[in-house]
């Protein structure tokens, strides 16, 4: 018999890695970390970003569970499938993202590890056509994204969003931002259901930015991520449309996490639009090759059972049913806080999971103490984080701390 190893020889004195210091904690991370911890039995923990039902689960989509089982029986390798992934789950996506303009050859696209897989390819690719380049970002926005930005090494700068306490959007200040941004410039814009604030620009708003954004020759980048949970598919990527009607150039990162509940297999797409068919094919090359650096190729799982969704037509019909069924509770759930005090009137005009509230980080403590109830000191909830059950106490907890 060998003897067992013994861990004495080592030289004992490993610190090359010291010089890494403390990371700076994600503070929703530790959010959900102490509501974890919590044992009260009727906490409610709106701080996580992810669909609840009625009774507070996060379900498989009936439409993937077949597409899985499907799958099994079907897949017959787990070869390489190279670096676009799956380009048919790629391709029966354009309808849906891209709408009248999915039959644009001068837009390309390729699958990603969701949303973040493909807003990390987009910037990354901004700044291998244009290192250092300027994005502006609004405030405040989905606190992944300056991370995102930052590692590309791009430079940020912010534009004005939402107001929290009076609860709308600074348009106008937003578009003097614009105005005063040069060509080149790339904004980051959500397409739909704004994360963190739910707060959506109208149609017409959607124009004004379209042609500020076309006439100053800034870049889009688009993050749609939440398609289809607002107002309805088309609907929610409108304004994205709007901007492909009048831009040459427009990235988007998009995601299946959300309206597929497939959070865990990241699925996502980057889609890119540039002045020819050949340019875009030539600028796929080096997103390609950015994408072999950074995972080589993407994981193939969730895409692949998004494909057989959308590529069967029972389980694309039962997906367009259940994408419904979330939006529509969302929006009941929405219309119940809204409809509770006029103070939170404002929440029914909103989209998608996220809304703020306007409280201040004590009032968000004192709801975390008095009640269990755990959400951004920022005061983003989660819409749909709670089961049907607990919406009454949710809203009761919430108006006490506004009136206190
Ligand atoms: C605005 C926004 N963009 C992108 C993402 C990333 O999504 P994914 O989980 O597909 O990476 C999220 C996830 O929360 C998000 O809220």
């Amino acid at each position: 018999m060998l003897d067992e190893p013994t861990m004495t020889g080592t030289n004992g004195g490993a610190q090359f890695f010291d010089a890494l210091g403390d990371v700076q904690s994600d503070s929703l991370l530790a959010l959900i970390a102490m509501a974890n911890a919590d044992t009260r039995s009727d906490k409610i923990d709106v701080g996580v970003g992810v669909y609840r039902d009625g009774v507070g689960n996060t379900p498989i989509l009936r439409a993937v569970k077949k597409a899985e089982k499907l799958l099994w029986e079907t897949q017959q390798t787990k070869s390489y499938i190279g670096g676009f992934g799956d380009r048919r789950y790629t391709e029966l996506l354009r309808p849906i993202v891209l709408g009248r303009h999915a039959g644009d050859d001068r837009i390309v696209g390729l699958h990603t590890p969701g949303g973040c897989g493909a807003l990390s390819l987009g910037f990354k690719l901004i700044a291998a056509a244009h290192p250092g380049s300027k994005v502006l970002v609004g405030t405040p926005t989905w606190p992944n994204h300056v991370p995102v930005i930052e590692a590309a090494g791009l430079n940020i700068a912010q534009y004005p969003y939402y107001e929290r306490l009076q609860t709308c959007i600074r348009f106008d200040a937003m578009m003097d931002a614009f105005d005063g941004a040069g060509a080149g410039d790339v904004v980051l814009l959500h397409g739909c259901c704004h994360n963190p604030t739910g707060a959506d620009l109208d149609e017409d708003q959607w124009r004004s930015v379209v042609e500020m954004v076309s006439r100053k020759g800034l870049i889009p980048l688009v993050d749609i991520a939440y398609q289809g949970l607002g107002r309805g598919f088309a609907e929610d990527a409108a304004g994205l449309h709007l901007l492909l009607d009048a831009c040459d150039e427009v990235v988007i990162a998009q995601s299946c996490d959300k309206n597929f509940g497939v959070y865990r297999d990241r699925v996502g797409s980057l889609f890119l639009k540039t002045g020819s068919a050949a340019a875009s094919k030539r600028t796929m090359d080096h997103v390609v090759q950015i994408a072999r650096e950074m995972w080589s190729m993407p994981p193939d799982h969730g895409a692949a059972c998004v494909r057989i969704v959308l590529d069967t037509p029972d389980l694309r019909a039962d997906w367009d049913v259940e994408v419904g069924e979330m939006r529509n509770r969302i929006n009941r759930i929405r219309a119940r806080i809204a409809g509770a005090d006029p103070r939170l009137a404002y929440i029914g005009g909103q989209f998608g999971m996220f809304s703020m509230l306007p409280l201040s980080p004590e009032q968000v403590h004192k709801l975390r103490d008095d009640h269990a109830i755990y959400m951004a000191d920022s005061g983003r909830f989660n819409v749909i984080g709670m089961a049907d059950h607990a919406v009454d106490r949710f809203i009761g907890a919430v108006v006490e701390a506004m009136n206190g």
